[in-house]
């Protein structure tokens, strides 16, 4: 599709490329110019972004380090139990793929309730102590289309401020006024409610930056208080904690008090998708009402299958939990002795948050180049001067790569100084603030 034009300046056909990195730009001009992207558009990159992408990137894109070779540690995904290429996972993709070849690409909606899509659903409740459940493309969609059917413009959304960008998303969608609240603070949140009235509470159970928990019972205590319905996000949990990893809700015994649970199944079920529960009563009008679920294809029948057999080994998956829980709580122990600031964190997502984007991706690029490889964070996932290195631990790693991990660690601290680091400070504010009001926040690993 052509773009609009609309300054006369931007009429003129140019080389739209030719402010990008060299490695972007084509082959010599034997092809005719393309359509060009409109001033306005231009202004905006050259006001925005270009000189963040020379300056503090160095002309490269942000998130794009080296290419990790077949002995680099990759602490940069989402596959916690390590599932990626299981045996019955794949075999059951293959199967349907021979299998089902008389497929419908479809919308969801259409998908009658003795399919294969509905089955899944009614184990993936029942996974999680849920009267009903919707599959969605995505955890995003699953966010968006649920709060874009939940809230409204006459609802204050409270959520957490380091809650995800997509229910943020579902919030603006929905039209309604988002209402943040400090971070994991039950207090902060009573305050806005109190000023504020009734609506829905927004929570992670496990943060996706830091691998902090949710204080969730608090939480829900306080939305209760106040009348109001909580959505909580088990993108990080679910497969990860709780009996037979069925998220944080099941494990402390509040999935019965949580309105909402959306996930995706992009983290520890290795696949694609996301699902959200609800009660049956909401089931038809959500369906009719949530635009990722009507204008926006399903899954295809061999990730359904491949689904279904993944929730059989996530559930028989105990060892992996175990497994990930020791790793955890050994580099945790290991980084916060040398220095780093990981107190904002308990969990498998170990978030370092260095500062500056340039200063981030120096910290990267040392570690890449001994063979540990993370993932950058940088504004719009994290405030500006607040950008993260986030390293994601999994049940596989050996105990050569954690060892490898931490030597890594250690000859990288005299240089990054990360006691230094401002997150460091805060961290030590914070917790000379608990000690002296003699509380403390809970882990909710199982
Ligand atoms: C907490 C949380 N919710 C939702 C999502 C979106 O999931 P998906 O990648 O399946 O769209 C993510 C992924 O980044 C996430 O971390």
């Amino acid at each position: 599709m052509h773009g609009e034009v609309d300054t006369p300046a931007a009429s003129v056909a140019h080389d739209a490329t030719a402010s990008l990195p060299p490695t972007c730009q084509e082959g010599p001009a034997a092809r005719p110019a393309r359509a060009a992207l409109s001033g306005r558009l231009r202004e905006r990159m050259a006001r925005d972004f270009q000189g963040r992408l020379r300056d503090e990137w160095g002309g490269r894109f942000v998130t794009h380090g080296r290419s990790p070779g077949p002995q680099a540690v990759r602490l940069d995904g989402n596959d916690y139990l390590s599932l990626s290429g299981h045996e019955r996972i794949v075999r059951a993709q293959i199967d349907s793929l021979r299998r089902d070849r008389d497929i419908v690409v479809q919308s969801g909606v259409f998908h009658l309730e003795d399919s294969p899509t509905h089955r899944l659903e009614q184990a993936l409740a029942a996974h999680v102590d849920a009267e009903g459940a919707l599959l969605c493309q995505s955890g995003y969609a699953a966010n968006v289309g649920l709060l874009q059917v939940i809230a409204d413009a006459d609802t204050p959304v409270y959520i957490d401020n380091l809650a995800h960008m997509s229910l943020w998303e579902g919030i603006r969608a929905a039209g309604a006024t988002a209402r943040p609240f400090r971070h994991n603070d039950p207090a902060f949140l009573a305050r806005a409610m109190r000023r504020h009235g009734p609506g829905i509470v927004v929570v992670d159970t496990v943060y996706s930056i830091t691998g902090a928990v949710c204080p969730l019972r608090e939480i829900i205590e306080v939305a209760e208080a106040h009348g109001s319905m909580v959505v909580a996000d088990e993108s990080h949990s679910l497969g990860t904690h709780g009996p037979q990893g069925r998220g944080v809700c099941a494990q402390l015994g509040l999935s019965h008090r949580v309105h909402f649970i959306t996930a995706s199944l992009a983290k520890a079920f290795a696949g694609r998708g996301g699902f959200l529960t609800l009660p049956q009563e909401l089931r038809y009008y959500l369906m009719c009402h949530s635009f990722p679920s009507i204008f926006s294809s399903a899954l295809l029948p061999h990730e359904i299958e491949g689904l279904r057999a993944t929730l059989d080994v996530v559930r028989e998956a105990d060892g992996a939990r175990v497994r990930l829980r020791a790793v955890t709580a050994r580099v945790r122990s290991r980084l916060a002795a040398l220095g780093y600031p990981v107190a904002n964190g308990t969990e498998q997502i170990v978030g370092l948050e260095v500062g500056l984007e340039a200063d981030t991706l120096a910290l990267r690029d040392a570690m890449e180049a001994r063979g540990v490889f993370g993932a950058v964070f940088v504004a719009p996932a994290t405030p500006r001067d607040r950008s993260v290195l986030r390293m994601t631990l999994h049940a596989d790693l050996t105990e050569a790569e954690i060892a490898h991990v931490e030597r890594v660690a250690t000859e990288l601290a005299p240089a990054f100084r990360p006691w230094d680091w401002a997150s460091a400070r805060r961290q030590g504010r914070e917790a000379g603030a608990r000690a002296g009001a003699g509380s403390g926040s809970g882990s909710a690993s199982a």
